[in-house]
């Protein structure tokens, strides 16, 4: 059972499911909530805090169910609301909390209030409720200004009647105008809604883009161009960077998360958020404020390159605008937005990873072994350190990105949009593999002999769940351990300072009596332990070995030194012989 706390979040281990890639219970090929909650035990086994739910919403697909018809609803494709009730039952006996995904900038175009605003016309109190507006030239023929959508092209879609909507994604997106007290009335509805089923938590989709200032000309966003890490929504950033940009990041969208702030305090405990939003680091500092959403997500450290400087810095530099506003840290390394982390590591430093995908994987060549040994390493790194951590469903497996789906199965609106310059994010979204072999890995029953709308490559199995378990050197185990001993060991208010020693090995050392090093060289490197210090968990199963009183630190390894109770003295150093 979850026991009363409502500081859960601080310090929560977060799995996210994206519910039609997790487990597929009906043979449709399509995840559902059945399978997720059929699942829940293994979570619960795997030592997760929380489980978040991407959109499970009624969707037509023309964004991965980031197009939500209803908010209040279940995709009858996926189940019913007593699904959920029946998720929310089961995982807070198993001990876990459920925090589901908001999408607030935009609705889909089948939303109810999006089909009232087409059939009320111009000038219309429903038209009010989303962003449109006169189209330019004769018979508003022409888009209002030349704003781009970040999945390519225009940001702007006509409906015939001179008037043309606003669509920051797809044109099936269409965006709400926050301006409008009615569209603030209804997202605290759907707050309440989902609180008072007992959901735990709300993941906030693209926090940043409520507010906007049509009457500014600057251009707020230019075609997608991917990021470092193949991510849609790293880049661009705002334009300005001091929350006047007229698109994203404005001052007025804390005004409004203070609003659900303070619906997210009527219940007892306070229901917890977190915020997606890719701004510069001193603004996301904002969205987390306690009187705000209290959480946002930490993206600078998903798109360092592998190297101890870069992570050293992201990490202190969050550190510090996480304690200056009395939030907590929050780590991540992989989404469903971005490039595997196993497979990003494992591509040569500067590689191209859009260019990457479209040779579907051929070019660079992926080193999928050191792509690995470096994510657990990353990993392990990252749950050393104060605050939440997100897992994304399969990294436990060390699932490398999927890079040569088909052209003809690509599901991603970038694919389309970018008009196929751009694959976008289904290598990430594959169904998961379950079992070693059998119909879709176990991912579910095989009703008609087809492939899963993405298609699972062969090697998957090798990955599966039922390959890697019990054996001790797997990445699934792995990461069971890590959780135990991290649950066992860290407290939640343990301090913190990052030491890095000399180019290559960084070091986390916490109040709690656990330092964590990591290395990032190619090259061993040895340990000196404290008084009363004894090697923990390692990323490389092989090496250091547990009570070895003069162990190596191999390369691309990250250890965990624990206190054997006779109390460490912190006179430990890492000694990278270069
Ligand atoms: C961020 C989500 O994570 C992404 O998957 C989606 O495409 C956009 N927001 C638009 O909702």
């Amino acid at each position: 059972m979850i026991t009363p706390d409502a500081d859960w979040w601080r310090d929560a281990v977060v799995y996210q499911v994206y519910p039609r890639a997790f487990a597929d219970t009906t043979g449709d090929g399509v995840g559902d909530l059945g399978g997720v909650r059929s699942r829940l035990p293994y979570l619960a086994a795997l030592g997760v805090d929380a489980v978040w739910l991407s959109p499970f919403y009624p969707s037509a697909l023309a964004d991965g169910g980031y197009d939500v018809d209803d908010y209040c609803a279940v995709d009858p494709a996926l189940g019913s609301l007593d699904d959920v009730d029946g998720i929310l039952r089961d995982a807070h006996a198993l001990g876990m909390r459920v925090i589901v995904d908001i999408v607030p900038n935009h609705s889909s175009d089948r939303h109810a209030w999006f089909r009232a605003a087409l059939a009320a016309g111009p000038g219309s109190p429903e038209r009010a409720r989303y962003v449109f507006r006169q189209g330019r030239g004769e018979a508003g023929a022409l888009p209002p200004n030349g704003w781009t959508s970040l999945f390519g092209g225009s940001a702007w879609h006509p409906v015939g009647d001179g008037t043309w909507y606003l669509h920051l994604f797809a044109p099936e997106q269409p965006d709400f105008d926050w301006s409008n007290p009615e569209v603030r009335e209804m997202f605290h509805d759907v707050l309440r809604f989902w609180a008072d089923r007992g959901v735990d938590g709300f993941r906030v989709d693209v926090a940043h883009g409520l507010a906007k200032d049509l009457s500014d000309p600057l251009p707020g966003s230019s075609s997608l161009s991917m990021g470092p890490v193949g991510s849609m929504d790293a880049a661009p950033p705002p334009r300005r960077a001091d929350g006047t940009d007229p698109l994203f990041d404005r001052d007025e969208v804390h005004e409004i998360f203070a609003g659900w702030r303070r619906v997210l305090d009527e219940y007892d405990p306070p229901r917890s958020a977190v915020a997606e939003a890719w701004v510069p680091a001193h603004r996301r500092a904002l969205y987390a404020r306690p009187t705000e959403l209290g959480q946002a997500f930490e993206f600078p450290l998903l798109e360092s390159p592998w190297c101890a400087a870069a992570f050293a810095e992201a990490i202190r530099e969050n550190l510090t605008l996480a304690a200056s506003v009395g939030s907590s840290s929050t780590w991540v390394l992989s989404n469903h937005d971005v490039i595997r982390h196993t497979t990003r590591y494992g591509l040569p430093p500067g590689a191209d990873a859009v260019a990457w995908l479209m040779s579907d994987g051929g070019d660079p060549r992926e080193d999928r072994d050191r792509g690995l040994r470096r994510a657990r390493a990353a990993t392990q790194l990252i749950l050393a350190l104060p605050g939440s951590t997100y897992l994304y469903q399969g990294e436990e497996l060390g699932l490398p990105e999927v890079p040569d789906i088909p052209r003809s199965a690509l599901q991603d609106p970038i694919w389309v949009r970018s008009s196929g310059s751009r694959k976008g994010r289904d290598g990430s979204r594959v169904p998961l593999p379950w079992t070693s072999t059998g119909p879709r890995f176990g991912f579910g029953p095989e009703r008609d002999g087809s492939a899963t709308p993405l298609p699972q490559p062969s090697w998957f199995g090798t990955l599966s769940v039922e390959a890697q378990t019990d054996d001790p050197t797997s990445t699934i185990e792995f990461y069971r351990s890590a959780l135990t001993e991290r649950r066992r060991r860290f407290e939640r208010a343990a301090m913190c300072s990052i030491v890095e020693h000399g180019e290559d090995v960084l070091e986390v050392r916490r109040s709690d009596g656990v330092r964590s090093l990591t290395n990032f060289g190619d090259v061993p490197v040895p340990l000196r332990l404290a008084p009363g210090e004894v090697v923990g968990l390692s990323s490389d199963p092989s090496a250091p070995i547990p009570g070895d009183r003069a162990p190596m630190l191999p390369g691309e390894t990250t250890a965990w030194l624990f206190d054997n109770g006779a109390g460490v003295t912190h006179t430990y150093a890492a000694d990278p012989q270069k």
